[in-house]
């Protein structure tokens, strides 16, 4: 599939040190405005499913509201492991996303 830029958002939406959740397509991809710059991870935890939106943003670490997994999400790494593992120990990293600011818009490639 071809790539391209949607816009999700504008600038405005989303204040320093808050994020929300868009979705393109079939995708839930989490916009968080880390000191006024915009980046996007998928939304969905990659343990159990958990809604990362719900969670907490603190810098650019959001930490998950179902078992506590943290994110990075600059870089999308896992920072810290689930507090309660369960049969899924392991998790992966987040996928991110290409942002570009655009009037006032925030667009994501796809
Ligand atoms: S669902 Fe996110 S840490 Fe378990």
């Amino acid at each position: 599939m071809e790539s391209r830029f949607v816009r999700v958002a504008g600038i405005s939406d989303i204040d320093i040190g808050k994020m929300q959740k868009v979705t393109v397509g079939d995708i839930s991809i989490l916009i968080a405005n880390v000191n006024g710059n915009f980046f996007a991870v998928d939304s969905v935890c990659t343990h159990f499913g958990g809604d990362l939106s719900e969670g907490i943003l603190e810098g650019n670490i959001v930490t998950c509201p179902v078992h506590k997994a943290r994110f990075d999400v600059i870089s999308g790494k896992v920072v810290s492991p689930p507090a309660e593992a369960l049969d899924r120990p392991d998790i992966e990293n987040l996928s991110t996303y290409l942002v570009k600011i655009e009037n006032k818009d925030i667009l994501i490639r796809i």
